[in-house]
């Protein structure tokens, strides 16, 4: 059993997000979705309405044979990885500025649990721009993110608006 963590924020889910899980998908038996339960970086949304969401829209997406959960948790990705038997920890790569930061996570969460290698993979070209932090600062401050966002959660944005 091929299993793999996906972490992040998804303070809001993406549609980078969505291309690095169909692309990864195809690569590992299980998947699980893992949102960092982060409450002191005053989020939008809560974990809670980050995982509710992921949950809905993970149906539209080809994920091959791959089994998809979505869970939350806290404390250290690599502890997490370990903790629910993966082997692999996913990330996505946009462009060369992600590279440092993620090469320090990578070989940090090594060192943690050494067991556990992280998988890069390339974010499509079209998503290379696309992060939660720009789409929220595009949306609040009136700007269009159809096409970058999944449309539910755009809703669910204009939502806490009112
Ligand atoms: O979506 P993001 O914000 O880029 O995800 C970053 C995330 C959640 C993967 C990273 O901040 C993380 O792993 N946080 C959990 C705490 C941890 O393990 N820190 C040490 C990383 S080496």
């Amino acid at each position: 059993m091929r299993r793999a963590i996906f972490p992040g924020s998804f303070d809001p889910l993406t549609n980078g997000h969505l291309d690095i899980i169909r692309r990864s998908a195809p690569l590992f038996d299980e998947m699980v979705v893992a949102v960092l339960n982060n409450p002191d970086k005053n989020p939008m949304f809560s974990v809670g309405e980050r995982c509710e969401m992921i949950r809905e829209v993970l149906p539209s997406v080809d994920t091959a044979s791959c089994t998809m959960l979505v869970e939350s948790f806290s404390g250290l990705t690599a502890h997490f990885a370990r903790d629910r038997g993966a082997s692999a920890i996913v990330r996505g790569l946009r462009a060369v500025s992600d590279y440092e930061y993620e090469l320090r996570m990578a070989l940090m969460n090594r060192r943690l649990v050494p067991g556990v290698e992280t998988v890069f993979l390339m974010a499509g070209e079209e998503y290379s721009y696309v992060s939660s932090t720009l789409m929220k600062q595009v949306f609040e401050l009136g700007g269009r993110v159809e096409g970058l966002i999944p449309e539910l959660v755009e809703a669910r944005m204009r939502s806490k608006q009112t």
